[in-house]
């Protein structure tokens, strides 16, 4: 694995999907572990699509599980489609399918979504609702996740934040309802107050296909403005960090990191 510190936040490039997925397993056992020793739980919100699945995967195998502190751990969603649990678009079903349903994890520790394929503002708010009562916050506070995993969009979208949502300049709440004309479907997202709450923000990006807008994203610097929605991801006291694989960084500016590597 090779590791650039970036503009506040940390990149790290692995040889393929496998290897990325089994670093990332890897650091996740050490951030649960860590919070787990230090505040009694380890609060996770997981992404979707179809890059995660394989560090799910890795989750459910013996060589992390069995180091996991699943009984303290804590599962959350930072987006879901608004399609039911049993849809194959829906982010909850392909986590159960990829990891939960083969761990020993209190079903009472899982939060999932609910109701958004019959009304995605109710479940919007009822989520938030999830956050506030399992967080204890108080108004105009946010909750303080220990880890939030995301993925990267082709064209810069985050969780559920596309180029130009409205989601974009939410600052008073916590779960948004969102009809992506993208998509042609309606999404819940975490806002992005939520995200940079939290304590260690990480995206995972795989494949060639992410290799044009991977460039377009990272910060080298202060200096890149901030314009596609995953650039608005800057925890305010958070760790951020980037797994990527090769095909996905086969277009970043080596020159640039050369100089970077620390
Ligand atoms: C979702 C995700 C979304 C995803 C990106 C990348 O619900 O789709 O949360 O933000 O992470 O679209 O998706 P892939 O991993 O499928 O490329």
């Amino acid at each position: 694995m090779q590791s650039y510190p970036l503009f506040r936040s940390k990149l790290h490039i692995l040889k393929n999907l496998d290897e990325l997925s089994s670093e990332l397993a890897e650091t996740i056992v050490r951030i649960a572990v860590s919070a787990v020793n230090n505040r009694g739980k380890f609060t996770l919100a997981l992404s979707g699509g179809s890059t995660p699945s394989s560090l799910y995967s890795k989750l459910a195998e013996s060589k992390y599980s069995d180091r996991m502190p699943w009984q303290s751990t804590y599962i959350f969603w930072g987006d879901e489609r608004c399609v039911s649990h049993d849809n194959a678009d829906s982010n909850y079903r392909m986590a159960r399918q990829s990891f939960l349903d083969k761990i020993d994890i209190p079903e009472s520790n899982i939060f999932a979504t609910t109701g958004q394929d019959k009304n995605p503002a109710e479940a919007a708010a009822g989520y938030a609702k999830t956050l506030v009562e399992f967080f204890g916050l108080s108004e105009h506070s946010q909750p303080s996740f220990d880890l939030i995993l995301l993925g990267l969009g082709p064209e810069g979208h985050t969780a559920s934040i596309f180029p130009g949502s409205p989601v974009l300049n939410a600052s008073d709440k916590l779960v948004m309802s969102v009809w992506v004309e993208s998509k042609n479907a309606d999404r819940i997202t975490f806002t992005l107050p939520v995200i940079n709450a939290a304590r260690h923000v990480i995206f995972m990006v795989s494949g060639a296909g992410k290799k044009q807008i991977l460039p377009e994203v990272i910060r080298l610097s202060e200096k890149e403005n901030v314009r596609l929605p995953a650039q608005y991801i800057n925890p305010v006291a958070g760790a951020l960090e980037w797994y990527v694989d090769e095909a996905a960084a086969s277009e970043l500016n080596w020159q640039k990191l050369k100089g970077l590597v620390g």
